[in-house]
């Protein structure tokens, strides 16, 4: 069986990464397809190095650009690596456009194609990532949800059963088999100064928070509002597309550290030791899940609706004072929720399936 995994943005490497590790163990043949979506070192390179991940073999370079012009190049070059390779099976992972062209291409090759990160629904279509979801799910041949609810989803839009495999996520993969690493190698902590659970974490960059001017300003001032009001520092590791519409909107948070995208241990250390992350990430609230920390989103739904079941994540939306009173709220939570993304081992039983073990 010869599979081609393709990914091309931060998350995928990540989610990607312990399916790529068993893949690593003699288990298949296999070739890594990076679309170039992202191509900055902290958003790219760096995951690939800190991960241990074998190089892609190809890299289409598609870079930014609209939606439609990444999609489309995205397809173009996907098309011709998978005619020159002729892999039985394309691993594509979450809800990109990477993840969408990857898919598109692969079923009009008539190649089987592996959904990691099968079924989850925010039901809200202004986000790319929803359309980029559910045309990937139809695509797919077979869905690896990471929990019951998304097989649930998946059944309820009528695919059959038998192409629906729960897993549990990867993230919670990539959580335990680093988070030890991340606290015996990196010192982040120290280097920013910083008390373990003596501080916030910050990550927004979502298109329909970030690409509109008073939301974006809304969120800024809620937050600003809260470093003030719980006296502690909030740490904003700033993604880029955060970075240029702060720009263009000249937009300038004052009690907020904003600082560069960080790597993966020193992020998964940030993480742990904060005391809350205020976030509008889909990895970041799972990933405060698993780690024990609560969370606030920065969302008005979430495609991630057992982080709010369990207790360990609420949603507060863009406005400054349910963004305070939300935090207030999730400061006073006991952390003793259970972790509903599984067990760690959902690389293992992915490439299992695949491989008909
Ligand atoms: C993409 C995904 C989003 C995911 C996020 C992970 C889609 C539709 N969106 O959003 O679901 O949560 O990745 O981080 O696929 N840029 C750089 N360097 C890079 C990449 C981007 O500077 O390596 C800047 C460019 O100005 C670019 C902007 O960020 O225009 C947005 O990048 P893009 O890939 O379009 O979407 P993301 O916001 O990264
Ligand atoms: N992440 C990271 N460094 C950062 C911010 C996030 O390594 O500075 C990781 C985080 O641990 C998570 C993933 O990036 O695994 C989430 O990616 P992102 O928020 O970009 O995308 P989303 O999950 O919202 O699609």
């Amino acid at each position: 069986m010869r599979i081609a995994v393709i990914l091309g943005t931060r998350p995928e490497i990540i989610k990607m990464a312990p399916v790529i590790r068993e893949l690593e163990r003699g288990r298949g043949n296999y070739f890594i397809l990076h679309t170039g979506q992202h191509y900055s070192y902290n958003l790219d390179k760096v995951f690939f190095e800190q991960l241990k991940l074998p190089q892609a073999k190809y890299n289409l370079e598609v870079g930014s650009g609209s939606h439609a012009e990444q999609t489309a190049k995205i397809l173009i070059g996907v098309e011709k690596v998978l005619q020159q390779e002729n892999p039985d099976l394309v691993l594509i992972e979450g809800d990109t456009n990477s993840t969408l062209a990857g898919a598109l291409a692969a079923a009009k090759l008539h190649i089987k194609v592996g959904h990691v990160e099968a079924g989850l629904r925010s039901y809200d279509r202004n986000m790319p990532e929803e359309i980029n979801r559910i045309l990937a799910d139809c695509c797919s041949d077979y869905l690896f949800a990471p929990t019951e609810k998304a097989k649930t989803i998946l059944l309820g839009e009528g695919i059959s059963e038998d192409k629906i495999f729960v897993t549990g996520n990867t993230i919670v993969d990539a959580v335990y088999q680093n988070l030890e690493i991340a606290r015996g190698s990196v010192n982040i902590i120290n280097t920013l100064s910083l008390r373990p659970q003596g501080y916030f974490l910050v990550t927004v960059h979502r298109q329909e928070n970030v690409d509109n001017r008073p939301r974006f300003a809304s969120i800024l001032e809620g937050l600003d509002a809260v470093a003030t009001k719980f006296e502690v520092p909030l740490i904003y590791p700033v993604h880029p597309r955060s970075r240029k519409m702060m720009a263009e909107f000249d937009l300038r948070p004052r009690n907020l550290r904003l600082i560069e995208p960080v790597d993966f241990l020193g992020f998964l250390q940030l993480e742990s030791s904060a005391r809350l992350i205020l976030t509008d990430s889909g990895g970041v609230q799972e990933e405060a899940c698993i780690l024990g920390v609560p969370c606030v989103t920065l969302r008005d739904n979430t495609e991630r609706p057992e982080t709010l079941e369990v207790g360990s994540n609420i949603l507060a939306g863009a406005l400054p004072d349910r963004i305070l009173e939300y935090t207030r709220l999730m400061l006073n939570k006991k952390n003793n929720w259970v972790n509903p993304f599984g067990d760690g081992t959902a690389g293992r039983k992915i490439v299992n399936i695949i491989m008909g073990v």
